[in-house]
């Protein structure tokens, strides 16, 4: 059969070239949503089903030119591989740049966002290189819970210490065992009262009057939520009571929450001010953006998403036992416990406040903040004080946490020591430094693009 070329597509491109989002996504191991936001920011044309471009396809009715995608894989790989020759790094093995996407994010990786996770396949590598099933890893800056949920698929068991009651909620909300059926039932039930509150309160999907500039004194909420978008939210918060899941409940709200906030869309991390109207978009290639006005279009998606990814898990998982301590990991008492060796990406000197990314979840549910106990504070700075403070602190975290490790034993660190504080640390916390691997880093968020490595560290307790 003729080929028929795809009007207005490059010269060679015919209808059979055709994909749907599913199957470009499946092609290029991305997900169904990448392939979507390709699309909506023209990097991918839109075509219909018979072929034309077209500024809006009907319903399922949305095709892409699979040559335009396969080239545009091509040039992002390209884009990695000079990279990585800036950065003179040559062994590609724990860069995982074939990694897809949806495996980069697989099941409750993708809970909830988090500045500062690591890549789960990063993690694995070492696991199972360094540890056996059986055996207990501990990760004393456990974050999002990234090696416990790790661990956790090769059947070791693991401990983490974290000293955000936050983070410490994502991470056991991703470790508990669920029952999917009654799960699934809280999940939709408590978005279908949501949705029937707002219907009744904004009757006609009214929208809300967001824009106006926050009235002084206002509160974090007031400023950077609209005002029907809050009000939904304070609803749902309110009803948690009434259900069993409430931790799942409230990350599945938070997770809703911090992509609804009057934020920039190139400026999420660190944003300076609320969006008051429709502006020029520096992330989406100069597209117009706008507010959100309503949290309900995403609390449907992330209800879907977050039962989906909770019952992957649960088919992924070994039985291991995981626990996350609360705590400030200079102080928290192991003994007694069993520790074979340490995977962990410790804060670095004054980079990333990891309280204040998650601000709106701090003030919705009320957490107590304990920004006082964070190693290496962002408020601290870089200076040469802030970095003694900071070696002093790891090197204590590392002596304490080690205290019940066997001598020889495995410490796996990963960080981006420019300042060359590391082998300090070790030596100061009884540790001798055996290897260290370089890697890149890709897919870094905001503004700053330059190119970006990171080492692990493999390091024996020796003392
Ligand atoms: C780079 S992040 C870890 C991210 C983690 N690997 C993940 O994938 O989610 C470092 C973590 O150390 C935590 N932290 C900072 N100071 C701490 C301390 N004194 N004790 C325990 N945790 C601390 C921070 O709250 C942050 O979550």
């Amino acid at each position: 059969m003729a080929k028929r070329p795809v009007r207005g597509a490059r010269q060679g491109a015919v209808i059979e070239d055709l994909l749907t989002l599913g199957d470009a996504a499946a092609l290029v191991g991305k997900t169904t949503s990448n392939i979507s936001y390709l699309v909506q920011y023209d990097r991918l044309r839109k075509f219909d089903t018979s072929g034309n471009v077209v500024a809006r396809a009907p319903n399922g009715g949305l095709r892409v030119s699979k040559s335009e995608l396969l080239d545009y894989v091509a040039g992002w790989n390209l884009r990695v591989r000079s990279r990585m020759e800036e950065l003179k790094i040559v062994d590609t093995s724990i860069a995982f740049l074939d990694v897809p996407e949806r495996e980069r994010t697989k099941h409750v990786h993708r809970l909830h966002p988090y500045l500062g996770k690591f890549i789960p396949q990063l993690v694995g590598y070492f696991l199972s290189r360094y540890f056996e099933p059986g055996q207990t890893v501990l990760d004393p800056f456990s974050g999002s819970g990234t090696t416990l949920v790790e661990a956790s698929e090769r059947g070791m068991d693991s401990v983490g210490i974290e000293i955000s009651e936050f983070n410490v909620m994502i991470s056991r909300v991703k470790l508990a065992d669920y029952e999917i059926p009654a799960l699934e039932k809280e999940v939709v039930d408590v978005t279908r009262r949501t949705a029937e509150f707002s219907a009744r309160e904004f009757p006609g999907g009214r929208r809300s009057r967001p824009l106006r500039a926050p009235v002084e004194g206002a509160g974090y909420l007031e400023t950077w939520f609209a005002p029907r978008s809050l009000r939904e939210m304070l609803y749902f918060r309110d009803i948690i009571p009434e259900y069993e899941h409430q931790d799942l409940l409230k990350v599945m709200l938070s997770r809703t929450a911090r992509s609804c906030r009057l934020v920039h869309h190139y400026d999420l991390a660190t944003p300076k001010e609320p969006v008051k109207g429709p502006y020029v978009c520096y992330k989406h290639k100069g597209k117009t953006c706008g507010p959100v006005t309503t949290i309900l279009p995403r609390l449907r998606f992330y209800s879907i998403d977050t039962v989906r990814r909770i019952a992957e898990f649960k088919g992924a998982r070994r039985p291991a036992n995981s626990l996350v301590i609360e705590g400030d990991s200079r102080e928290v008492k192991l003994e007694g416990r069993r520790v074979d060796g340490i995977f962990t990406s410790p804060p670095y000197v004054g980079q990333i406040d990891y309280h204040e990314q998650h601000r709106y979840a701090y003030e919705l549910f009320g957490i107590e903040r304990r920004d006082g106990f964070e190693i290496g504070p962002k408020m601290k700075g870089k200076g040469e004080r802030a970095r003694a403070d900071y070696a002093r602190s790891m090197a204590a975290s590392l002596r304490n946490v080690s205290a019940p490790m066997p001598q020889g034993g495995v410490v796996l660190l990963v960080a981006n020591d420019k300042l060359g504080l590391y082998p300090g640390i070790f030596e100061e916390a009884g540790m001798r430094v055996k290897r260290s691997f370089e890697r890149p880093v890709e897919d870094r968020t905001e503004r700053d693009k330059r190119p970006y490595s990171e080492t692990v560290f493999l390091a024996r307790l020796e003392r």
